[in-house]
């Protein structure tokens, strides 16, 4: 497929149906998610075809804590196994991977692997690949304001100087560009706490596939039809 005349830069996804897949089976839950896994490694690939630069995916929220710790734990061993087995394919692929999210609830080892692989990759430009992991919006405004007020309290910063854009500096996504288009399967029509502040004018496309089943020509035809539609950014047609 030929490169959309307007791509969206940054495409942020919601991977959401991996549950469901595996059940449909009768499979457990954790094969839905091993699944979803080779669906990120296809749509990483795919994205530099049709002019993405930024990709954020959502692998684990906030609220996730609250699954069985056998699904909690059969996931934190699965982004353990995607860091060790992807690393050298994302280095040379031109990958730049960042995470964001709160690290404190983390594993420790998980979290060094992180932070090994943002260093390995951080040269790379092809692709922004951010994983979202311990994530949720709220959550991150809330650290975000605290390091403020702190940086106001030690008198780094005038309290009335804070607007959107000083904000924004202190949010997880510092270096990211707002994403322009938000993308969930499985069908459901929620944000589910992701990307609250930055999602204000993205474009939002829910799409009734699992995310197993989330082919890279679906995600390009996606992509594609982005380049269809009007954005206004709260103004008025021009
Ligand atoms: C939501 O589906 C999915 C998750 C909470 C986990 C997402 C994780 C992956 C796709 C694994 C791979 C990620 C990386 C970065 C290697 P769900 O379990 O809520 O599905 P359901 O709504 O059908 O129950």
């Amino acid at each position: 497929m030929a490169k959309p005349k307007s791509s969206p830069k940054h495409v942020a996804v919601i991977m959401d149906g991996n549950g469901r897949w595996a059940e449909m089976r009768g499979r457990p839950r954790l094969v839905g998610h091993h699944a979803g896994a080779r669906r990120v490694q296809e749509i990483v690939k795919a994205c530099p075809d049709v002019g993405v630069e930024y990709l954020t995916i959502f692998a684990f929220s906030t609220e996730n804590w609250k699954r069985t710790q056998r699904e909690v734990s059969g996931l934190m061993r699965l982004f353990r196994k995607y860091i060790l087995k992807e690393a050298k394919a994302l280095l040379q692929a031109g990958v730049r991977v960042r995470f964001i999210g709160d690290r404190i609830k983390l594993d420790e080892k998980l979290v060094r692997m992180m932070d090994d692989l943002e260093l390995l990759t951080a040269d790379n430009t092809k692709l922004h690949l951010t994983v979202a992991l311990n994530y949720g919006g709220r959550d991150e405004v809330t650290r975000a304001v605290q390091r403020l007020a702190f940086d106001v309290s030690q008198n780094k910063l005038k309290y009335t100087d804070v607007d959107a854009e000083v904000l924004g500096k202190y949010l997880d996504t510092r270096l990211l560009p707002d994403p322009d288009l938000v993308i969930r399967t499985s069908g459901e029509a929620r944000i589910s706490n992701f990307l609250l502040w930055q999602s204000a004018y993205s474009e939002y496309e829910f799409i009734d596939t699992l995310w197993p089943d989330f082919t890279s020509e679906e995600f390009k035809a996606v992509v594609g039809r982005f380049g269809t539609r009007e954005r206004r950014f709260g103004a008025v047609k021009a």
